[in-house]
């Protein structure tokens, strides 16, 4: 596991000195992933979103979605991992991963970040039906959790190309394995998605597919 970058550390600083962002994400943030505790944890959230993050403003930009809210939110999108069973990513908690999208839109709700909410809660794989719920039996709550939003689409597909588990950039190839193990419905949006934004221009450049 390489360890926290100058980089992250830098956009996370980026993050809390900008006074466009606002208070309650940078609070939340601070709340839920103390620098102090759990510091295997606190390197693997920074680093992936601040991946996440600096990719979807820049597809953000390309596409003209609303910049401000996706590097807000893009930061915000797995703050619910620590509450999960997740041992290789350090999350010692008791809920099932997959539930890291909705128990994020709980605490973006908590502190009025409704939108923010949302794209937690639809980031997940590339976002998941009501009808995938049932016909999976997952343990999640059988309705709609399907991007809508541009800025939505945006972060979803961003964060496709990050893992949390090596931290480094995942290459197209293997997204599209990895998602058509899921099956033809989640297979299909993210063919939607890639149709929407293929250039993988927003990518690190030293380590596009
Ligand atoms: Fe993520």
């Amino acid at each position: 596991m390489p360890s926290l970058s100058s980089a992250a550390v830098a956009g996370l600083a980026q993050l809390l000195n900008d006074e466009r962002v606002d208070p309650a994400v940078k609070e939340l943030l601070l709340r839920e992933y103390p620098a102090d505790t759990n510091r295997d944890l606190y390197r693997v959230f920074v680093e992936h979103s601040w991946s996440v993050a600096e990719a979807s403003v820049k597809l953000a930009q390309q596409v003209g979605a609303d910049v401000v809210f996706v590097w807000e939110a893009a930061w915000l999108h797995d703050i619910g991992i620590k509450y999960t069973h997740a041992p290789g990513i350090f999350c010692f908690g008791d809920e099932p991963y997959l539930r890291h999208g909705i128990i994020g839109r709980k605490l973006c709700e908590g502190v009025g970040l409704k939108r923010h909410g949302l794209v937690c809660e639809r980031h997940v794989g590339t976002g998941i039906s009501g009808h995938d719920v049932e016909a999976q039996g997952l343990p999640l709550p059988a309705r709609d959790m399907l991007c809508v939003s541009l800025e939505e689409r945006v972060i979803c597909f961003a964060d496709q190309f990050f893992s949390k588990s090596t931290l480094g950039v995942v290459p197209l190839e293997e997204v599209s394995r990895r998602i058509r193990r899921h099956g033809e419905a989640s297979w299909s949006r993210f063919q939607e998605m890639n149709k929407e934004f293929g250039n993988l221009s927003f990518l690190p450049e030293s380590k596009q597919a």
